[in-house]
């Protein structure tokens, strides 16, 4: 398969955790992290941080907070850990449109507002090796 279009650089890796400052001190014990924008999203029924590694990479923690939602979910299955990858893209709704033109599965038909203001829209792990993936529009957002 081509590869997605205008793939950018990783913006984040995404984990779910139970305890948002907790997994921040149990990170930096190992990697120093600058916490940004920490925000409760309703729509999504989490709360999440992006936090900077200080070399490029950054992390972004979600906790749930509607007991019945997703990320809930996930973390009573699977517990905490990995979730998602986000990489940069130069433009979300052309590759979201792009993908799915080439039969690839779009959870988003078109981009919408992810943590701290960034456009984002995700693709659906069947469609990317089993592994949530997340674009997001490459110098939007107040962090991260
Ligand atoms: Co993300």
């Amino acid at each position: 398969m081509t590869p997605l279009p205008g793939l950018g650089p990783i913006h984040h890796v995404g984990y779910v955790v139970a305890d948002l400052d907790a997994a921040v001190a149990e990170m930096s014990r190992a990697f120093p992290l600058t916490v940004g924008v920490r925000e409760v999203m309703e729509a999504q029924g989490v709360e999440a941080l992006l936090a900077d590694g200080g070399s490029g990479g950054a992390v972004e923690l979600i906790r749930p907070l509607d007991p019945d939602g997703a990320i809930a979910r996930f973390l009573a299955t699977r517990g905490p850990g990995f979730h998602h990858v986000a990489f940069e893209v130069p433009d979300v709704d052309a590759a979201l449109a792009d993908l799915a033109a080439r039969g690839a599965e779009v959870i988003d038909t078109a981009g919408r507002r992810g943590l701290g203001g960034h456009v984002v829209g995700f693709v659906h792990p069947r469609s990317t090796l089993g592994v949530l993936t997340e674009l997001v529009q490459a110098g939007h957002g107040a962090a991260g």
